[in-house]
C-alpha cells in the first residue's frame, strides 16, 4: 500500500477500503507512518466526510491497536451509557446504582474531567477512600458479587486514538463528525460492553452547540454501534443550562444521594430514568418503556437503588458513612451566596461559564497535571424560566481559596441572564436516535 496514494484518494472524495484503513492506523499506531501524513488523511476526511462502513472500519481499527475489556466472564447482557460530557452532569452517579438495582450488571470505565466539563472518576474519588484504580480481577468480581463496579480507563484502551486526538487538536480535524464519532465509540467498544446507550448533549455547554449537529453524531455512533454488533442508541439532551443544581464533585455526590432517594432535582431525575429506560430495554429485561420506567421508579421508591450505592461505596473502599450522612463528605470552608441585583425570568444560564466558574473556584483543571479540589463548586437555586427579585439568592459559592473569588462572583452574575420577559425552560429530552432514525421521546 502506498500512503500518498490513500490520502490522494480520500481527498478526492473516493471511499477508502477496510483494508486501507488499518493500514493507516495500524502503521501510524506503530510509528511507521508520520504525523504530517496522517493529519494530512484527517483533514481529507473534514472535507469529504467518510461512509458509515469506513467510519465502521476505522473505529475497529483503533478498538484493535490497544487492550479490549472482556465481561464474558460476567452473565447477561452488559450495557455501558456514555455521556458526550456536560457541566454537572450527575447521571452516571445515579445510573449504574440505579440500573444495577434492577438487576442488570454496570461495567463501566469512565475518564477524569478537563476544563469545563467534570468527570466521573474524580466526583468518585471525592469520596474518602473511595478507589477507581483497581485491578482487572478485582472489578469483574465486583461485578459478578454486586452488579456493580466503576474503573478509571486502563492505560492501554485505545492507543490509536490518543495518538490521532492529540494529532487532530493541533491540526485543525477535532470538529468531523466521524471522526469524532470513531473516537467516541472505540473507547466504548474496547470497554467491552454488548449494547450502548448515548446522552448526546445540546446547547452552550455541550461539545455540540446546535441541536442538529447533536442528532448528526448521535446517528454516526448509532450507526458504528450497529455496523460492529453492538446495540446502540442515543438520546439526545439539552446542555444549555447546567443539569441539576449542583456542579462539584462532592457536592454532585450529594446530588446523586439525593436523586436515589428520589428527593433529587427534577432534570437530573428525568434524564436518569429516561438513559435507565433505555439500558434496561437494550438488556432485554423489560419489553416496553413503560415496564422498565416503572422498575427504576420502584429501586427509587423502596430504597434498594439507595442500598445499591452502599455497596458500590463499600466494594470500592469508600466511607458508606457519607451516603447516610453527606455532611461527612468534602465540605468548604465557606459558602457565598451571589444574590440577583434585577427582578425578572431568568433567560438563560450559560452553562460553560458556570462549568468554568466551577473550575477557577478549584472543582475542575484548567491542564492535565492540575488537581482538583472536591469540596468547592457552584450550587444553583434558579434555573432558567424561574422568576427572581432583587435580592433573591442565584447561587452559591463554595470556596476554600479567596483566590479567583472576586472574578467568579463577576462571572456568574453575568452567566445568569435576567429578563422581564417570561420564558418556557428549555425542553430537557429532545428526541433518540436508534438505527431508524431521530424520533420524539415519549
Ligand atoms: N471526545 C472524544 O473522545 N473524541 C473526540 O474526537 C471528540 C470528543
Ligand atoms: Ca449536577
Amino acid at each position: 500500500m502506498n500512503t500518498p496514494e490513500i490520502i490522494r484518494k480520500k481527498r478526492d472524495g473516493k471511499e477508502l477500503t477496510t483494508e486501507e484503513l488499518r493500514y493507516l492506523i495500524e502503521g501510524y499506531s506503530k510509528g511507521e507512518i508520520p504525523d504530517y501524513q496522517l493529519s494530512a488523511w484527517a483533514m481529507a476526511v473534514y472535507y469529504q466526510g467518510m461512509t458509515a462502513r469506513e467510519t465502521a472500519d476505522l473505529t475497529m481499527a483503533m478498538v484493535e491497536s490497544g487492550d479490549q475489556v472482556d465481561l464474558s466472564a460476567i452473565p447477561g447482557v452488559k450495557v455501558d451509557k456514555h455521556s458526550t460530557g456536560g457541566v454537572g452532569d450527575t447521571t452516571t452517579l445515579v445510573l449504574a446504582p440505579l440500573v444495577a438495582a434492577v438487576g442488570v450488571p454496570v461495567a463501566k470505565m469512565s475518564g477524569r474531567g478537563l476544563g469545563h466539563t467534570g468527570g466521573t472518576i474524580d466526583k468518585l474519588e471525592s469520596i474518602p477512600g473511595f478507589s477507581t484504580e483497581i485491578p482487572n480481577k478485582k472489578f469483574l468480581e465486583l461485578v459478578q458479587k454486586s452488579g456493580i463496579a466503576v474503573m478509571g480507563q486502563t492505560a492501554n484502551l485505545t492507543p490509536a486514538d490518543k495518538q490521532l486526538y492529540g494529532l487532530r487538536d493541533v491540526t485543525g480535524t477535532v470538529e468531523s463528525i466521524p471522526l469524532i464519532a470513531s473516537s467516541i465509540m472505540s473507547k466504548k467498544i474496547a470497554a467491552g460492553s454488548d449494547a450502548i446507550v448515548l446522552d448526546v448533549k445540546t446547547g452552550d455547554g455541550a461539545f455540540m452547540k446546535e441541536e442538529a449537529d447533536a442528532v448528526r453524531l448521535a446517528e454516526a455512533m448509532v450507526a458504528i454501534g450497529h455496523q460492529v454488533g453492538r446495540k446502540t442508541v442515543a438520546i439526545i439532551s439539552d446542555m444549555s443550562q447546567p443539569l441539576g443544581y449542583a456542579i462539584g464533585n462532592a457536592m454532585e455526590i450529594r446530588e446523586a444521594i439525593d436523586t436515589l432517594r428520589g428527593e433529587g432535582p427534577e432534570d437530573l431525575t428525568d434524564l436518569c430514568t429516561a438513559l435507565g429506560t433505555e439500558m434496561l430495554l437494550l438488556a432485554g429485561k423489560y419489553e416496553t418503556r413503560q415496564e422498565a420506567t416503572q422498575a427504576l421508579q420502584q429501586v427509587i421508591e423502596n430504597g434498594a437503588a439507595l442500598e445499591k450505592m452502599e455497596e458500590f461505596v463499600s466494594g470500592q473502599g469508600g466511607d458508606i458513612a457519607t451516603i447516610t450522612d453527606p455532611g461527612k463528605l468534602p465540605q468548604p470552608k465557606e459558602k457565598v451566596v451571589i444574590h440577583s441585583d434585577k427582578a425578572g425570568y431568568i433567560q438563560r444560564i450559560h452553562a460553560e461559564e458556570i462549568g468554568l466558574c466551577a473550575m477557577r473556584l478549584g472543582a475542575g483543571r484548567a491542564t492535565k497535571a492540575d488537581q482538583i479540589d472536591f469540596a468547592v463548586g457552584v450550587e444553583l437555586h434558579r434555573k432558567v424560566g424561574d422568576a427572581v427579585e432583587v435580592g433573591t439568592p442565584l447561587a452559591t459559592l463554595y470556596v476554600n481559596s479567596e483566590k479567583n473569588l472576586p472574578e467568579v462572583e463577576k462571572r456568574l452574575i453575568a452567566a445568569m441572564e435576567i429578563g422581564e420577559q417570561s420564558v418556557q425552560a428549555p425542553m430537557l429530552i429532545r428526541g433518540i436516535v436508534t438505527p431508524e432514525g431521530f424520533h420524539q421521546y415519549k
